[in-house]
C-alpha cells in the first residue's frame, strides 16, 4: 500500500489547517485512490505521540513508525499507557435534552424506544451521556430539536452564568447559539439575550439553530466584541474564538494545526474582546474558551482583569470531567 492519500491528507491539515475529515475527502478526491480514514486517524493520533516521545525525527521515520506501529523505543507499559490515556482519553458522547420542545421524561423515553441508550448525568439532569456517536441524520428528535448534541461543558459554562427569568444576558461570541439555547431552556424563554457575533453568516446560522429549538427572546446584533455597541452590560458571557485545542479526543489533528502564532493571535483577539466587555462595567461576566492552553485562559485573564474583580477559575478535562478541555472564568465586581 502506497499511503499516498493519507500523505496528502496529512499536509493538508498541516499546511491548510483542514480538519481530517475534510483534508482526507479532498485527498482522496486529488489521488483518485481510495484509503482508509481509520487508519489515517490512528495515524494522526499516533504521529503527535510519537513527536512528542522522539523530538527531532523527520515526518518520514515518524509516518513509517506510526503506520507499522514498531517503535524503536518502548517505554514501560505503564508509561506509555499513562501518557496515552491523556493524549487519546475515552470520552463519553453528550446529548441535551431541549425541555422547550419536550420533558425529560418523554425524551429519554422516545430515545429509549429507538434503541439508544444512555445514563443520566449526576450534574446536569438535562445531558444524557452516551458510550458513542449515535446516527444523527435520521434520528426523529434531533431533527425535530428534542434533543440536540452539545457537550456537557458547555452546561458547565452556562450554569456558571447562572441565568435568572427577566435578566438581560450579552452573549458575546455567540454563533450558532448552542449556548444562548442553552440559557434560553434553563429559564424557559423568560428573559432577553443580546447575541453578538462577528461573522454575519454564523449568525444566520444562528438565527436557524434559535428556530429549530424553540428559543425566543434573542436579539442577534453582528458585531465586533472588541468594539460593542453597547454603553453598560449586564450579565455577560464571552464564549470567545479560541483554538478548539479542548476537542482533541475527537480531532487527533489540533495539536498539528494550531501553532504558537496562532495562539498569539488568538489571545490578542480574547484579549480585545474581554477588555472591552471589562470596560462597559458589566454586573458578571463568564469567560470560556475551549482550549488547553494557558495563553488563551489564565493569561487572558491576568492580563485584562485588574484589582477589586472577585475571579474564579476552573479546568475541564476530557478524563477527569467526560468533556472537551475546557477554561472557564467567572468575573465579579467585589
Ligand atoms: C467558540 S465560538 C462560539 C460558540 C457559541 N457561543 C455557541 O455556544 O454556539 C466563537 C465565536 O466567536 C466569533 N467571533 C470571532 N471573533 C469575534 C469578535 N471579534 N467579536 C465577536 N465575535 C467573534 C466567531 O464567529 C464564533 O462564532
Amino acid at each position: 500500500m502506497s499511503w499516498e492519500t493519507e500523505r496528502l491528507a496529512f499536509r493538508y491539515v498541516v499546511k491548510r489547517k483542514l480538519s481530517p475529515e475534510k483534508a482526507f475527502k479532498e485527498a482522496v478526491r486529488r489521488t483518485e485512490k481510495k484509503g482508509d480514514l481509520r487508519a489515517f486517524l490512528k495515524f494522526l493520533r499516533d504521529y503527535y505521540y510519537l513527536s512528542v516521545a522522539y523530538p527531532g525525527r523527520g515526518f518520514e521515520e515518524l509516518f513509517e513508525l506510526s503506520l507499522k506501529g514498531n517503535y524503536p523505543f518502548v517505554p514501560p507499559r505503564w508509561v506509555e499507557e499513562r501518557a496515552r490515556r491523556k493524549l487519546s482519553p475515552r470520552k463519553p458522547y453528550w446529548l441535551r435534552v431541549n425541555t422547550l420542545k419536550v420533558s425529560l421524561e418523554e425524551a429519554k423515553k422516545e430515545l429509549r424506544e429507538l434503541g439508544i441508550e444512555f445514563e443520566e448525568d449526576e450534574d446536569f439532569p438535562f445531558m444524557l451521556r452516551l458510550e458513542a456517536k449515535p446516527e444523527l441524520k435520521g434520528l426523529k428528535p434531533f431533527q425535530e430539536g428534542r434533543v440536540v448534541p452539545q457537550d456537557k461543558s458547555a452546561a458547565f459554562v452556562v450554569s456558571a452564568l447562572d441565568p435568572k427569568e427577566g435578566e438581560l444576558i450579552f452573549d458575546i461570541g455567540s454563533a450558532p447559539g448552542m449556548k444562548a439555547s442553552l440559557i434560553q431552556q434553563l429559564r424557559e424563554n423568560r428573559g432577553e439575550i443580546v447575541a453578538v457575533d462577528l461573522s454575519a453568516k454564523r449568525v444566520e446560522d444562528e438565527r436557524k439553530v434559535l428556530r429549530w429549538l424553540g428559543v425566543k427572546n434573542v436579539e442577534l446584533i453582528v458585531a465586533d466584541g472588541a468594539h460593542l455597541p453597547f454603553r453598560k452590560l449586564t450579565k455577560v458571557l464571552v464564549d470567545a474564538p479560541c483554538s478548539n485545542s479542548g476537542t482533541y479526543v475527537e480531532d487527533p489533528s489540533v495539536f498539528l494545526r494550531v501553532t504558537p502564532r496562532d495562539l498569539r493571535r488568538l489571545s490578542r483577539i480574547q484579549k480585545g474582546i474581554l477588555k472591552e466587555v471589562m470596560g462597559l462595567r458589566p454586573e458578571k461576566v463568564v469567560y470560556s474558551v475551549c482550549s488547553l492552553f494557558p495563553d488563551e485562559g489564565e493569561d487572558v485573564i491576568r492580563a485584562v482583569v485588574k484589582g477589586g474583580k472577585e475571579v474564579d477559575t476552573r479546568r475541564l478535562y476530557p478524563d477527569t470531567n467526560g468533556t472537551d478541555g475546557f477554561f472557564i472564568a467567572v468575573v465579579r465586581p467585589q
